[in-house]
């Protein structure tokens, strides 16, 4: 049954249902109160399911949250012959054999994260073909990391017709030391699934500390492979000749749990965060505070209490263990209500203030100077139609709907599916006013 439902949603993620015409209305002004669960990590998730290639044996994997894109990334599984059953809400994939070996466009072009199904055929298989992933509305996103690391392994790279056609040596990949110039979380991912079965040792410098990262190797660890420096900016792996089954839960999702405290924060609302690792949001953690946030952490939940006025900040984005970029566009949300003026410098991605003109229209005053917005606290946001642009845009639009007066439409919703696990539900069983809508 769950299969099944899994499968209507394949064919959404593949655009063949259309669902463009979904939105969200909502109406703001409105205190909530209540238990907020968080999901499983979407960029957790994504990699871990791709692992999925690396072995004959059947994996599991629980804590999936049920999103568009980790419907894509069973897609594409299903095309390279990964066969795939839900049991219990638990994912059983099992590559016992590999019948292709191409990632296409139609897939790689709807989610880039599909690209992480290069390191591992080509460690299993000893081939891939992989649609490049384009650009995206966050800006151009190079695969220049990606393809360097499987090189340094030994791969030969060809690129053809707008796909990376790779090839390891006939005796396989061959562990090497890969230096990357820039952090990069999917680049770092993709090799460290490239050097499972690489001969010898593999070490990563200036590798990504994401959470995500570590949960990944975690996971790889447990179908046998042999990691150290999980965490760290060297990763040291060794390449081994086999693998086994493994059984893993994913992490909570820290992006999901940063957005709703930023949902009490501007609501002005008593919420309880519940399922979450408050180490893993650290730095986001002390921002909430340092802006008069006031929150009590325990164990795995956060209580975030209904407060008053809210103080401007200056901050940038960072890799982890700094202030997300996946966060930017929920915080110039909140800057928009505290009482001064805020500075938000965007590091990560170059064109990532898509979300800017729209919340402009529901009275936000925001201005960009090159990677920086200025933003002009104190506003009374009215509601409007606006057009979700990406993943986290659309939901700073919801937020900012949250706390408009009236009622806000956000249109091309299907953003939101990617990457927010049922988020209508979550926001409705604490009182907000939101509906999903079709024209
Ligand atoms: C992942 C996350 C995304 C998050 C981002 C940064 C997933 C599925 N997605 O994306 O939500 O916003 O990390 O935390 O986990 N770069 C290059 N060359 C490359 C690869 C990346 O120049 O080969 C650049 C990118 O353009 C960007 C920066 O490196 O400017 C960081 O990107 P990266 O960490 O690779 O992001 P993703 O893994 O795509």
């Amino acid at each position: 049954m769950q299969t099944k439902k899994v499968n209507i949603c394949i064919k959404k993620a593949l655009h063949c249902l259309d669902y463009d015409m979904e939105h969200i209305n909502v109406i703001g002004r409105k205190e909530l109160k209540g238990n907020i669960d968080i999901s499983g990590s979407k960029n957790s998730a994504l990699p871990i399911l791709a692992s999925s290639i690396l072995s004959d044996k059947p994996q599991t994997f629980t804590n999936i949250p049920n999103l568009v894109d980790i419907n894509s990334m069973i897609a594409l599984l299903k095309s390279l012959g990964v066969a795939y059953k839900i049991i219990e809400k638990a994912y059983v994939l099992n590559a016992s054999s590999i019948s292709s070996v191409e990632a296409k466009y139609n897939l790689v072009s709807k989610m880039r994260a599909s690209f992480l199904v290069l390191g591992p055929l080509l460690s299993r298989e000893g081939r891939a073909k992989v649609s490049l992933p384009g650009g995206c509305a966050i800006g151009t996103r190079p695969v220049d990391l990606h393809i360097y690391a499987m090189k340094r392994l030994g791969a030969e790279i060809d690129i053809k017709d707008g796909y990376i056609l790779a090839k390891s040596p006939k005796k396989g990949l061959i562990g090497n030391s890969i230096n990357f110039s820039n952090i990069s979380v999917g680049a770092t991912e993709n090799a460290l699934m490239a050097a499972f079965y690489a001969k010898g040792e593999t070490v990563i410098k200036n590798a990504a500390k994401e959470p995500e990262i570590i949960d990944l190797c975690e996971s790889l660890i447990g179908m046998g492979a042999k990691i150290s420096g999980v965490g760290t900016s060297n990763i040291f792996i060794q390449g081994v000749t086999g693998s086994s089954s493994n059984n893993h839960k994913v992490i909570a999702d820290r992006i999901e749990a940063c957005t709703y405290m930023i949902v009490a924060a501007i609501t002005k609302s008593n919420l309880t965060i519940e399922n979450i690792n408050p180490k893993f949001i650290k730095q986001f953690l002390k921002v909430m505070k340092d802006m008069g946030v006031i929150y009590k952490i325990l164990n795995n939940r956060i209580e975030i209490f209904k407060g008053g006025g809210l103080k401007p900040i200056k901050i940038d984005t960072e890799e982890y263990p700094g202030f997300p970029t996946d966060m930017q566009a929920q915080l110039l949300t909140m800057a928009c209500l505290s009482d001064g003026v805020s500075e938000i410098r965007e590091n990560i991605f170059e064109n990532r203030f898509m979300h800017v003109p729209e919340l402009n229209r529901l009275g936000a005053d925001i201005k960009i100077d090159g990677n920086k917005a200025i933003v002009q606290g104190n506003r009374s946001l009215v509601g409007a139609e606006v057009m979700a642009t990406d993943l986290r845009a659309s939901v700073s639009l919801v937020l900012a709907g949250l706390v408009a007066k009236g009622r806000t439409k956000i249109n091309r919703i299907y953003h939101l599916d990617r990457g927010y696990d049922k988020i209508e539900g979550k926001l409705k069983n604490c009182g907000a006013l939101i509906e999903r809508g079709y024209d």
